[in-house]
């Protein structure tokens, strides 16, 4: 189902909708999700690893709507999560508490009671702190945590400065150095249970090779541990498989299963994944209008109803998504070189230079490609214009599962305190 998303009769469709007629009906910014999709790329990493696959927990921090990770449940899929409000979206969608994950460097005593109250599978412990901490809570209500320290391989993943976390000046994880020791004090604080080692070194990686790296320190760890009569049963590989913004991608799950073979053979240890992008990037489109097309003396600039405030990866991380016009260009059609660019007032907020279109008019639509992935997770009320809203298909269905959030909702919470008087009184 990697075709997901092509032209039928001139029209870019999801599976068998045109998203024209989405873009007409809901209007725009939309984000459209194909449900077959997002199955074909949990089936498809599941089955590389043949009739024992790892434990899939879906990050859900890539894209946490409801609709998404029911998908993802109904195949068996768990969740990784990294707050109480990921924890919570978890259990309502469906996913067994035995199937979550929580990791993240700042978990605060109240996630930490709503985990153990859950009675989730693991907490990934990210400090000798945290270790404390989560003993301490859980001994004073009489439970035990499972936990596995986040270990931090110092393994360099070729991906953007920003999206690599496995580096040992990353905020993230604990020495490996230091993760002998703090595992046999695991051991013996009460209130927590070590089960396993978890590591994550980064995202949208294509090339393997760093994770062969930092797998191979892990399971020298786990040796290491074994060795000094430590029980451990469980390791966390992270997410970060890379999917195609461009010409390179997706990661070859193959290939990746293999080196995972490869580097725990033997070991009898259960495996957890936890890929967000991987699984929905591709499957997610963003469809946006166009407002203007603007020819100044020395540039084209192609104006779009949506901009960093719907989809904010170009603005931060540089990113270029691929651009599909919903009619499709037909072949007399010249292609022109323009800027795409959104209608929020700063010069950030640029999709790419030079991307070459044809000659669009205002009202026309466009499809951003690999946009189901820390899109609309990540996008905002800057400017205060209405969010995306978000439609799921499925086959010839389909519906809308996050209506647009009009100003007066983005208000709607909001308060003027009494002694601020209107003026003009
Ligand atoms: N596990 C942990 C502990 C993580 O920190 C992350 C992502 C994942 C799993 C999932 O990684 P994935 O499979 O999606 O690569 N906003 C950025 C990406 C930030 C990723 C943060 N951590 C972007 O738009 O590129």
């Amino acid at each position: 189902m990697d075709e997901a998303f092509c032209y039928r009769d001139g029209e870019l469709c999801c599976e068998e909708i045109a998203l024209s007629a989405l873009a007409r009906r809901l209007g725009t910014p939309l984000y459209v999700y194909s449900a077959n999709a997002i199955r074909a790329r949990y089936r498809a990493l599941a089955r590389a690893f043949g009739p024992h696959p790892p434990l899939v927990c879906y990050a859900l921090k890539a894209n946490h709507n409801l609709a998404v990770i029911r998908t993802l449940a109904a195949l068996g899929a768990g969740a990784d999560t990294v707050s109480a409000g990921e924890i919570l979206r978890a259990r309502r969608a469906g996913v067994p508490a035995s199937k979550i994950v929580f990791a993240g460097v700042a978990k605060t005593d109240q996630e930490i009671r709503l985990a153990l109250e859950e009675g989730i599978l693991q907490l990934n412990v990210e400090s000798a702190e945290e270790l404390e901490r989560i003993a301490a809570i859980a001994s004073s209500t009489g439970r035990t945590a499972p936990i596995a320290l986040r270990v931090n391989p110092d393994v360099a993943a070729a991906t953007h400065e920003k999206i690599a976390t496995g580096r040992r000046h990353d905020k993230f994880g604990i020495d490996l150095a230091d993760a002998p020791a703090l595992y046999e004090k695991a051991a013996s604080l009460p209130g927590v249970e070590p089960v396993g080692v978890h590591l994550h070194i980064g995202s949208q990686i294509l090339d393997l090779a760093p994770f062969e790296r930092a797998y191979a320190r892990a399971v020298e760890l786990v040796r290491g541990l074994r060795a000094r009569g430590l029980p451990i049963r469980r390791l966390d590989l992270g997410g970060g498989l890379g999917v195609r913004y461009g010409e390179e991608g997706p990661a070859d799950v193959r290939a990746f299963a293999e080196l995972v073979r490869r580097a725990t053979a033997g070991l009898e240890l259960e495996l957890v994944l936890e890929p967000g992008r991987f699984l929905v990037a591709e499957a997610g489109v963003l469809v946006a209008s166009v407002i203007y097309l603007k020819e100044t003396g020395s540039r084209r600039f192609l104006v779009l109803d949506a901009g960093m405030n719907a989809l904010v990866r170009p603005a931060m991380y540089g990113a270029r998504h691929a651009i599909a016009p919903l009619r499709a260009p037909r072949p007399e059609d010249e292609l022109l070189e323009m800027d795409v660019v959104g209608p929020i007032c700063e010069s950030s907020d640029i999709f790419g230079r030079d991307y070459r279109l044809p000659r669009l008019r205002p009202g026309d639509l466009l499809a951003f490609r690999t946009a189901g992935a820390y899109g609309m997770v990540m996008a905002s009320d800057y400017n205060s214009r209405p969010s995306p809203a978000e439609v799921l298909v499925d086959g010839a269905r389909w519906a809308v599962i996050r209506r647009r959030r009009e100003p007066e909702e983005q208000m709607a919470n909001e308060e003027i305190p009494a002694w601020l008087e209107e003026p003009g009184r």
